[in-house]
């Protein structure tokens, strides 16, 4: 095989192609087309020996040519692109560290919604106080009047950690409620405390429930303390965080640590949002944490930050909180 071709025309036009290149990848595979493997030029090189001696050595001659007048055009648009990019670069201070357009971030929006409850109760003169998240079946449970066998432990199903044999069960708490207790057994009354935190429950999630989700329980006892101071304070509270305007309702409901008990709801996109369970502290549960019934009435209530949230923000759906997806949070 021999290259038959107009050596000029030839030229000008793979110059031509080359010149149009304008990154470095067009120029490699323009490269590959030329004198690769599968070129024109390597296949009449390959093609040499078959020829008669008298023809092989014009035709050598002919195709190291055309060979060498790719090579040079490829190695001058090679140093174009090359010389292009350092005109771009030229002004650009390469020592400087790289700076990206940041983002500021910000705090999450239920962290927002419990500073404001912090602030609305310390205000109120409550103190904030801490309970373990991880607890013992006994505070969780027991001590709130939900022996093992009690309906109302379903409600708030949970996972069990395992403990060592002769230890108290633990469980993650199910419920602020478990620093009740533990609160009472160290102080006498008056007090007026509020207990925020994480809980943890084996819970189909849908849009108004989580797996985990924070909680903030109070606890208020002192010399007649009744459901009006109750409820006067969670409709306080609600204001403050909302507005004047916000509806809420105490509906009849039961917990075995309350007595009366209620739920809390507060109206939301065209319906009952239940935002809180509280009620009148058992006077049974009094006593275990050494506090005097007969001398003292108290009321506590366990409200959710995650569904305060919710309505602040107007979203649609609890789950949107707690998904790394940074378009959700950006916006609210
Ligand atoms: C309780 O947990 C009681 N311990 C509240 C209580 C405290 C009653 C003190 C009496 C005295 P409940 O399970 O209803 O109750 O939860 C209280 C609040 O936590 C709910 O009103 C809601 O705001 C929030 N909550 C409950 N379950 C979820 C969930 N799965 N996802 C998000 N928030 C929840």
């Amino acid at each position: 095989m021999t290259i038959n071709i107009d050596l000029t025309a030839f030229q000008s036009s793979v110059i031509a192609r080359l010149e149009a290149t304008t990154t470095v990848s067009e120029l490699e595979a323009l490269r590959v087309e030329l004198l690769g493997k599968k070129s024109l030029i390597q296949a009449s090189l390959a093609q040499l020996g078959k020829l008669p001696q008298a023809e092989r050595k014009q035709a050598g001659e002919q195709a190291n040519r055309v060979k060498g007048i790719i090579s040079a055009a490829l190695d001058a648009a090679s140093q174009r692109l090359a010389n292009q990019a350092e005109a771009q670069l030229s002004g650009v201070d390469l020592s400087q560290p790289i700076t990206i357009a940041h983002q500021v971030g910000h705090i999450h929006p239920t962290q927002a919604v419990l500073a404001d409850v912090y602030d609305i109760f310390l205000r109120l003169g409550y103190a904030v106080v801490d309970g373990p998240e991880i607890e013992t079946d006994w505070y969780n449970f027991e001590v709130l009047n939900m022996p093992a066998d009690h309906p109302a432990r379903e409600m708030q199903d949970t996972f069990y950690l395992q403990s060592n044999p002769g230890q108290a069960p633990l469980v993650p708490r199910t419920h602020t409620s478990a620093a009740q207790i533990r609160y009472m057994s160290q102080r006498q009354p008056p007090f007026k405390v509020i207990v925020p935190g994480k809980v943890y429950r084996n819970e189909d999630e849908d849009r108004t429930h989580l797996w985990s989700f924070y909680q903030v329980e109070g606890l208020v006892v002192g010399e007649d303390v009744s459901m009006a101071d109750l409820k006067g304070t969670l409709l306080h509270v609600m204001q403050e965080l909302f507005d004047e305007s916000v509806k809420i309702r105490f509906r009849p409901s039961y917990f075995p640590y309350t007595e009366p008990s209620v739920e809390v709801d507060v109206w939301y996109r065209d319906e009952w949002l239940e935002i809180c369970g509280a009620g009148m502290v058992h006077p049974d549960v009094l006593e275990k944490g050494g506090i005097n019934p007969e001398l003292y009435s108290g009321f506590a209530f366990g409200f959710g930050p995650d569904r305060l949230t919710v309505i602040r923000y107007g979203l649609s759906d609890i789950r949107m909180l707690w998904r790394p997806n940074l378009l959700t949070s950006r916006q609210v």
